[in-house]
């Protein structure tokens, strides 16, 4: 179910009124709900309940600490990309054995980092870096658990732009160098292969490659006679942005799974990010100027594309609702943009919409996944403020960017 919801042509998160929070609170903003959060993790525990694997939650998806700590006290472990998302993630909370590394480029300081933590598994994406961590181990005098990223070749059907399990792609091993590597592993004394690790790509919304994905692992695994505590399935399971999309099915692709981790004797482990965090979150933003021009009208927002990437990136259409709901239409067509001087800074276009003003309030839906994380200082302005409904109250959760620091020379 959503927790953001019209009730007599007010809309509401949870049980307050976007009308009344934009009385006290500044916009633009983020807004999530709680409930949402708690629901969208257990429903996730729930549909891969028969593998009861280790939920990662992929931090870079929404790195908020309060985020963090609710899904770390629900049970979630965490997969990180760097030295600051590895720092945070112990800070709120979750322990380094629930903690996987992945990313092409990890530093030196970053391995050390992971290395002295204990962390469950660093996910390697190359012969190199492998050896740089044997090196490192060694001088640090610990055994390492690493797990290997498989390129598993295979078309997730996704945005070009997300897309991370072809042979183009830049991440993990192709099958038969992952093969090599673990037939010469024996040569890199301080390391343990614990697992084998994938993810192919982001939002999407067939179940088709993960069931090709899980039969090429499956293979890799019995010919090669692997014996793996892990195998780390990643995540990339999509949401629906639109009312067109298809919602992905997992109730098959979880029995499959579960006859897979029986098959080959290991744990499973998921990635998750936007599938737990993505419709938690609304933008909400303030109507600043309607201008006509020849071809379309522009609402112009208070809010840009440093707030809010995914539209100028890939694309990405996320509807834009009003806060209050009123019978008038306008005749369109009219285009949602953002102050920021590009053209990318523009959101979605619409025929029809209902009639707006300026000053009135709107919301860019299923902002949670990609939304804060993404965003930047660019044109010199304040990150924004995120605002959670939680238990009854309204907690400030990252506190609007002061602009004094910013200015400071
Ligand atoms: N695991 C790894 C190794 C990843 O690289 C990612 C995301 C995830 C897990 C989580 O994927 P999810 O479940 O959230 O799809 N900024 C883009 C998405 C980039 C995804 C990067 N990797 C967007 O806004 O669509």
């Amino acid at each position: 179910m959503s927790y953001f919801q019209y009730k007599n042509s007010k809309l509401f998160a949870e049980k307050y009124s976007i009308s009344n929070i934009v009385k006290n609170i500044k916009t633009p903003f983020y807004l999530y709900s709680e409930k949402q959060l708690i629901e969208n993790f257990l429903n996730f525990k729930k549909n891969f309940k028969n593998v009861n694997p280790l939920i990662c939650y992929s931090v870079k998806s929404n790195s908020n600490p309060s985020i963090l700590r609710i899904l770390g006290k629900l049970g979630s472990g965490a997969d990180v990309v760097s030295e600051g998302e590895l720092l945070k993630t112990l800070n709120s909370g979750i322990k380094s054995n629930k903690i996987v590394f992945s990313g092409v480029g990890k530093t030196e300081e970053e391995l050390k980092l992971a290395i002295k933590k204990r962390i469950l598994l660093i996910n390697i994406e190359s012969e190199s870096e492998a050896k740089l961590i044997n090196t490192l181990s060694k001088r640090m005098g610990k055994k390492t658990s690493i797990g290997i990223r498989l390129n598993p070749n295979v078309d997730a059907k996704t945005n070009e732009k997300i897309s991370t399990g072809k042979a183009e792609n830049k991440f993990g091993l192709s099958s038969k160098n992952l093969i090599n590597f673990c037939n010469n592993i024996h040569n890199l004394k301080y390391l343990k292969l614990d697992a084998i690790s994938v993810h192919i790509g982001s939002q999407i919304l067939s179940d088709k490659p993960y069931k090709k994905t899980l039969d090429i692992i499956s293979n890799i695994i019995k010919e090669n006679k692997l014996t793996l505590k892990f195998v780390d399935l990643g995540g990339g399971f999509g949401i629906s942005y639109k009312n067109k999309d298809k919602k992905i099915k997992l109730t098959n692709y979880s029995k499959l799974v579960n006859k897979f981790k029986k098959n080959l004797n290991c744990n499973i482990i998921f990635e998750p990010g936007r599938s737990i965090v993505g419709n938690t979150s609304m933008l909400i933003s303030k109507i600043q100027y309607i201008k006509k021009s020849l071809k379309k009208q522009f609402i112009i927002l208070d809010v840009g594309m440093n707030d809010f990437m995914r539209p100028a990136l890939y694309d990405a259409e996320h509807n834009i609702i009003p806060v209050k709901k009123i019978n008038k239409k306008i005749k369109g067509p009219i285009e949602f943009v953002g102050p920021i001087c590009e053209s990318t800074c523009k959101f979605i276009k619409y025929n029809r919409y209902q009639k707006i003003s300026e000053n009135d309030f709107v919301a860019i839906t299923k902002t949670g996944a990609y939304g804060s994380s993404l965003s930047s200082n660019y044109n010199t302005r304040p990150l924004i403020a995120e605002i959670m409904v939680s238990k009854n109250k309204l907690t400030i959760i990252r506190k609007r960017q002061d602009l004094s620091k910013l200015i400071k020379i």
